[in-house]
């Protein structure tokens, strides 16, 4: 069984992306800006908007943090994509979710110019991916590409199981893992909520990726031995024990599953820190292609 450590190859990643903004430095050019709007006081989105920040800072780019208060009409945040829309310091921006309910996501995600989408969460960026074409693609299952990729895991033939239709992790994952090329090649099934004798099929699969959000739901008797396991799973639990008062929990029975995979993502340092890689990779793309 092997690690797929996340934490290693996002570090990776960032020091691959430093070296690109030291040599845009000494070439005296512009170096990448990101910008990411939170709306309100959300626990979880602080955190993950303070990691993506302090992760700029560390590589070398520029960062603008817009927090913006829970009462927020949709109109006011609608007026600051278009002012960062609008702005050419600004080469990609993101709009943390979840949005307070006074404010429709899909208006959201439409409004940012898909140029600057580094989210890749516009219907513009996620059709383009769907059709094999340039495109800005989303985060995490980015992430969860480079992983197999830098751990030469073959998908080509395999049988793929994602489980959970979220769009942004899920549906993704599912069209990415059957596109031509490699990583990808790949047979997949998508089953959600609805999905009947789901354990039957996840027995087939030789790849599981699990983005339900429901801790220990794989266990090791439900998997097919040597698959492959990614746990995209991110589940807060309460714990005395930890200075933070919680710890995070994947979807994965980790110490039981670990027995029987061949490669297998950990939580914490499996694909969490890769989707703070990947959105740091989509802002140097930005860049380029503004650039050009
Ligand atoms: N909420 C949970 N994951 C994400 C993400 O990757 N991007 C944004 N903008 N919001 C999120």
């Amino acid at each position: 069984m092997e690690i797929l450590d996340g934490k290693k190859v996002s570090n990776d990643i960032k020091d691959e992306i430093a070296v690109e903004v030291q040599k845009m430095k000494e070439r005296g050019e512009k170096v990448p800006h990101l910008a990411a709007v939170l709306v309100g006081n959300d626990g979880a989105s602080l955190t993950y908007v303070g990691s993506k920040v302090r992760a700029c800072e560390r590589i070398g780019f520029e960062s603008t943090l817009v927090k913006m208060p829970d009462t927020t009409s949709e109109i006011e945040l609608l007026a600051k994509i278009k002012e960062l829309n609008e702005d050419d310091n600004i080469d990609g921006f993101i709009v943390q979710l979840p949005l307070p309910p006074q404010i429709d996501e899909q208006k959201i995600l439409l409004a940012v110019h898909p140029d600057k989408d580094v989210d890749g969460f516009h219907p513009m960026n996620f059709g383009r991916m769907a059709l094999e074409m340039p495109a800005f693609i989303s985060a995490t299952p980015f992430g969860i590409l480079e992983l197999l990729e830098r751990y030469n895991v073959e998908t080509k033939g395999k049988h793929t199981v994602v489980i959970g239709r979220s769009h942004i992790v899920g549906r993704p994952i599912s069209i990415l893992m059957g596109r031509k090329g490699s990583p990808g090649n790949s047979t997949v099934t998508l089953t959600h909520s609805h999905t009947q004798n789901i354990e039957q099929i996840i027995a087939q699969a030789d790849i599981v990726i699990s983005a339900l959000g429901v801790p220990n739901f794989l266990k090791a008797e439900m998997v097919k031995e040597n698959a492959v396991v990614i746990d995209v799973g991110i589940t807060r639990v309460s714990d005395e024990s930890n200075p933070k008062g919680y710890r995070i929990v994947g979807d994965v029975d980790f110490e039981n599953v670990s027995k029987k995979a061949s490669f297998i993502t950990p939580v914490p340092g499996g694909v969490g820190p890769m989707t703070i890689a990947m959105l740091l990779k989509n802002t140097l793309l930005a860049r380029e292609r503004h650039q050009n």
